[in-house]
């Protein structure tokens, strides 16, 4: 694997707290991860969302922030970037994914039609449902087994979404929904073949076709790798084909494009694009900024020019890679393939003795706070159950990994704690719900202990460098 293709020149301390606080910190927390202050956190994996670190190409020309509310040069240069990068007509700026995702359903979704999808993406099934949507999971099985070595997890079943579609009728599906690198199945990525064939069917049938292309470029990257027919294509003319496939897409900028906010739609369609505007106007802004500021325009446009750099995005999905090889090794289990942007630990397999109604992931994700200051995310039942709906499904742990921000030595520390934890799994606690908000209750859902969580001490503290005398 080669080095990263950047220098540091910028960094911001952090520290490991002891124990004690760690542990007073995580109760305060409600056992939530999402509660916990950033100073009393060590290395920080909970999401790879608006965490990457910018460039100095970013930074210099966020100094070229046009802030004029209307006609702003900076959005000029953002709409001339995705143009050149992704290549649809049209931009509409959001503060980020999600206001993107409720402009998109406020647009396209009517009371009672479905979203057929790929697995779903929390806030973009909670829009689609807010809008009147029922959202249907047209996943390939392979996406919801964690220990299957498929390696397009991400790709849809087309003869279950055609079967779909045909027994519904075409007037009751307000949008096809695919995502690009599957969050929810572990980062994994759709096939060009499965892209294709979908884009296909959707003009075959006449119903909207939009990506989530949150994550496009690493799935750009895995379909040169994984597809034999592509492994010789640029990466810029892989990403060009994906968004060429699709009516358009919604993006969450702060992943792929290096930015600590922004997001946007994208697509062709010209009435569309004005419904959207007349829309992004109550919600967000102008049409010119949409919820951002002139010099986050800037440092966006600049970003989706670096999310097309092979070199950088082959970087940070090695340290994907280094960090799963690394914990499979050493025997934890983890969703293979290995994805792109985390590494998801398996806490069914973790913790067998947690049922799933005690949050074995929200308990594990806990632990590892509490062993070594890592905080990471929970994608299991918390997140995932709809309403009171049955759940048994995906329990997993997500280890983000920032874009650009961490070295190798702190994911080999992350490993040594993720190992520590392993080692006396038998004594983690499953937990019960105290407090429940109606929406995403994952952000802000509190726990309590069903048990005494094992003291870890301050072991883990990084070993201190021995300096030659
Ligand atoms: C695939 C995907 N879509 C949409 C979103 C929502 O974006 P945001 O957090 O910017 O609102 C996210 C955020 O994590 C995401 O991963």
């Amino acid at each position: 694997m080669q080095p990263p293709p950047y220098k540091i020149k910028v960094v911001e301390p952090i520290r490991l707290v002891d124990a004690d606080r760690r542990s007073r910190a995580l109760a305060d927390a409600g056992c939530n991860t999402f509660l916990l202050d950033s100073d009393d956190v060590f290395i920080d994996l909970l999401t790879d969302s608006g965490t990457s670190a910018v460039s100095q190409e970013q930074r210099a020309a966020m100094e070229l922030g046009d802030e004029a509310y209307a006609g702003s040069r900076s959005f000029r240069r953002l709409e001339q970037a995705m143009r050149d990068v992704y290549g649809w007509r049209h931009l509409i700026p959001t503060h980020q994914g999600r206001g993107a995702e409720h402009l998109l359903a406020r647009a396209l979704v009517r009371a009672g039609q479905l979203v057929p999808s790929n697995l779903y993406f929390t806030t973009s099934r909670v829009h689609a449902e807010l809008a009147g949507a029922t959202w249907v999971d047209v996943s390939v099985p392979e996406a919801k087994d964690p220990e299957s070595r498929y390696p397009f997890k991400g790709d849809i079943d087309v003869p279950r979404l055609r079967e779909l579609i045909v027994r519904e009728g075409r007037e009751r599906i307000a949008f096809v929904r695919q995502e690009a690198c599957l969050n929810m199945a572990g980062g994994q990525p759709f096939s060009l073949d499965n892209l294709r064939a979908v884009h296909a069917l959707t003009r075959e049938l006449e119903v909207p076709f939009f990506l989530d292309a949150t994550r496009s470029s690493e799935n750009a990257l895995f379909i040169k790798e994984l597809e034999p027919l592509h492994a010789q294509r640029s990466l810029p003319e892989i990403i060009r084909e994906i968004a060429s496939l699709a009516d358009g897409a919604v993006f969450s900028s702060k992943k792929d494009h290096f930015v600590p906010i922004g997001g946007f739609v994208a697509l062709d369609d010209d009435e569309l694009a004005q419904r959207l505007r007349e829309d992004v106007v109550v919600f967000e802004g102008f049409p010119h900024y949409g919820g951002l500021a002139g010099h986050d325009m800037e440092a966006l446009a600049q970003g989706i020019r670096e999310a097309a750099d092979e070199a950088i995005v082959r970087s940070y999905v090695g340290q994907a890679q280094y960090l799963g090889a690394r914990l499979e090794e050493r025997g934890i289990p983890i969703v293979v393939p290995v994805g792109a942007h985390a590494v998801f630990v398996d806490a069914k397999r973790f913790l067998p003795h947690v049922p799933q109604e005690q949050f074995p992931a929200q308990a594990l994700a806990a632990a590892l706070y509490l062993a070594g200051g890592v905080r990471t995310m929970e994608r299991g039942i918390v997140s995932g159950q709809h309403g009171r709906d049955p759940y048994d499904g995906l329990e997993l742990v997500r280890l983000t990994i920032p874009r650009r921000a961490y070295t190798r030595e702190h994911l080999d520390y992350v490993v040594e704690v993720v190992c520590e934890v392993h080692g006396r799994r038998e004594e983690v606690p499953g937990l019960v719900l105290t407090y429940e908000p109606e929406h995403l209750r994952f952000f802000q859902a509190r726990f309590s202990p069903l048990g005494t969580f094992p003291s870890f001490g301050d072991a883990s503290e990084p070993a201190a460098v021995p300096i030659p005398s």
